[in-house]
């Protein structure tokens, strides 16, 4: 069985990538459906099976609930650019088949018998990251993400029984009570999902680099999952906040919406030179390729940046960081530590990400239309109720 559906899903998708206004989707995805439904395992997703990307359901085993584990039944999962990074093998790490999704969000089902943070019902999330050592000085601070011995990443991700971790596309998912958050009563599971990842990646080097400091101004480059939430804590914080783009359409909502100060075209010479020495911190969230330099000479003396994305290469001259005692930076999500006050901070202050809610069934066009940057400005799963 198993191997009729791989022949299916090769004999099949490649035709639907060339005919994307093929009209029989309806039938495909039955078909798909019911193979699926007669592979084993005990947890359904959807997964891509090759760098093409193309994702499509499939049928694999979680783990029994462990000692100090908690099951927990997938309601939302955003999706991240991560995603498309791995589900297309663009770093050339990926493991196929590949359950992506990092930003998961549900209701524990099942607890194990040394489980004291959660019990059956709590409505609860877990981010990018689903195991570490728990015992190196970077566990032990909270900081598990830093782990020594390497955290085990939620998705493609090798756990230390050695099997392949599977992410959010799927309908259940058990990891150890340490990577599990609690999701605030009132806080909306599908606004809470995009915290997991998006929120916690740019909270994280903002509270370490001391962004708390209202009156000073931040540049945020790239609006997407992980911008505009820089965006909303900005704001949060008392920054004044400009959004550099590639997107004229993403304007009007950045300055109305999102309650962004300024709206720079990147492209747009004359406006990014206007802001010479102007910017005490910036964050980079672009996914793509693109200068450093421009928006290096835009910091002021002492002035952070702060790098969050993957560009292929990363390059500028000494003297744009040198001139003005500039720092660059990087990061990686964050500790289990701050993503629980990060969720408790938008429960307080009332900052909700900006959503799109998709069906599993529309995951390969989202992946797509993140690649076309034409997201507004995270799109979220409804697993409960699509995933089938
Ligand atoms: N460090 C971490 O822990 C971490 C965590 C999650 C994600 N990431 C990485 O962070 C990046 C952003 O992730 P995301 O989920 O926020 O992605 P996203 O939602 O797809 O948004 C990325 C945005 O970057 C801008 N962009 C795309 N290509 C660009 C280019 N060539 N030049 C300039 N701007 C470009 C676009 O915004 P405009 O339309 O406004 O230009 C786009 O909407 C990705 O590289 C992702 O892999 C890192
Ligand atoms: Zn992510
Ligand atoms: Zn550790």
């Amino acid at each position: 069985m198993v191997r009729y559906k791989e022949l299916l899903v090769n004999v099949t998708m490649p035709f639907v990538q060339e005919l994307p206004y093929l009209t029989n989707w309806c039938t495909l995805d039955r078909l798909l459906n019911m193979c699926s439904e007669n592979e084993p395992g005990n947890c359904l997703g959807w997964a891509a099976r090759d760098p093409s990307g193309v994702m499509s359901p499939y049928r694999f085993d979680r783990r029994a609930v462990g000692n100090d584990d908690v099951s927990i039944k997938i309601t939302h999962c955003g999706m991240c650019y991560a995603d498309v990074v791995w589900t297309r093998n663009l770093h050339g790490d990926s493991k196929y088949p590949l359950v992506p999704g990092h930003e998961i969000v549900g209701i524990v089902k099942e607890v194990g018998p040394n489980v004291s943070r959660f019990k059956v019902g709590d409505h609860v999330g877990v981010g990018t990251y689903v195991n570490s050592c728990r015992d190196c000085e970077f566990c032990d601070e909270g900081m598990e993400v830093c782990c020594v011995k390497g955290s085990v990443f939620t998705f493609n991700g090798v756990d230390v029984d050695g099997t392949v971790t599977k992410g959010g596309y799927s309908s259940f998912i058990v990891v150890h009570e340490r990577y599990c958050y609690k999701i605030p009563e009132n806080y909306p599971s599908h606004l809470a999902a995009p915290l997991l990842c998006a929120g916690i990646t740019v909270y994280s080097p903002m509270i370490r680099h001391n962004m708390k400091q209202p009156g000073k101004s931040l540049g945020v480059i790239g609006l997407g999952g992980l911008g505009h939430m820089a965006v909303l804590f900005g704001k949060a914080f008392g920054l004044k906040v400009t959004v550099f783009s590639t997107s004229i359409s993403k304007k009007e909502e950045a300055l109305t919406v999102l309650g962004a100060d300024n709206f720079v075209l990147s492209s747009d010479e004359q406006q990014m030179k206007a802001l010479n020495k102007s910017l005490d911190f910036i964050i980079d969230s672009a996914s793509g390729d693109h200068h450093f330099e421009p928006y290096l000479w835009l910091l002021k003396t002492f002035g952070v940046y702060v790098l969050l994305s993957f560009p292929k290469e990363v390059k500028f001259s000494p003297a744009s960081l040198l001139i003005g005692m500039k720092t660059f930076s990087g990061s990686i999500t964050g500790g289990t530590k701050l993503t629980q006050e990060m969720l408790d901070f938008c429960t307080a202050h009332k900052i909700y990400p900006k959503v799109e809610v998709v069906p599993i069934q529309y995951a390969n066009e989202a992946l797509e239309r993140m690649i076309k940057r034409d997201v507004k400005y995270r799109f979220v799963i409804d697993i409960e109720d699509s995933l089938k």
